[in-house]
């Protein structure tokens, strides 16, 4: 019994002078590098002035309300774009790519996007596809595994193929901004 108690406290931490817990330095503050913060009502980071349109959308809406329909309206269309995000981020052929972005705009803005290019009722409020995607280095392969992932989460949606198709149409021709020559 003695033979553990003096193993008990042989192990016990011994404090040595010096060993006081250091705070960490903040660097940030220290050198006086202001923090992006996030917008308290949007829980988005600030981007660079630009201006507004749909026209940013890199098309024009689809005539009528049938493929909103389809698609489930506006409901339907967030769980098709939040999920295009969610499996992009877990998609290793792209994640890489949208590491420090805000992906809280992004799913903002994709919804919003593909809303008024669908005729669901919404304008588009984001960047045009050249600004949003330059200097990323975006090669057909990445756009292949952007549009792979659009149709699966489509497919979970149970989109009509027909109509999924009508919405990749809309978006084919954005190949000529997103990717760089
Ligand atoms: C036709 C295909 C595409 C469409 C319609 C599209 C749509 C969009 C939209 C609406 C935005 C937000 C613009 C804004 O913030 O104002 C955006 C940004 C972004 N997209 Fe795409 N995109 C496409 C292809 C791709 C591909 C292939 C990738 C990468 C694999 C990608 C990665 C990104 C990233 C990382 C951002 C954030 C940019 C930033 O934070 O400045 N996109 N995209």
């Amino acid at each position: 019994m003695s033979f553990f108690l003096s193993l008990l406290l042989t192990t016990q931490a011994v404090a040595l002078p010096g060993d006081e817990a250091v705070p960490p330095v903040d660097w940030a503050r220290q050198l006086g590098i202001e923090e992006e913060q996030r917008d308290p009502a949007t829980g988005e980071f600030p981007v660079a002035p630009y201006r507004q349109s749909n026209a940013n959308a890199g098309a024009t809406p689809v005539g009528g309300n049938r493929l909103a329909d389809q698609f489930g309206g506006q409901a339907g269309i967030r769980d098709v774009t939040d999920r295009l995000v969610a499996i992009s981020l877990e998609d290793p052929r792209i994640s890489a790519t949208f590491k420090g972005h805000d992906m809280v705009r992004l799913r903002r803005t994709l919804f919003e996007q593909v809303c008024y290019l669908l005729n669901a009722g919404c304008d588009y409020s984001g960047r045009d596809m050249q600004s949003a995607h330059r200097d990323m280095g975006l090669q057909m392969d990445d756009l292949n595994a952007l549009v792979e992932n659009l149709q699966q989460a489509m497919r979970e949606k149970r989109i009509p193929f027909s109509s999924q198709n009508r919405l990749l149409a809309k978006l084919a021709p954005m190949k000529n901004d997103v990717v760089q020559p």
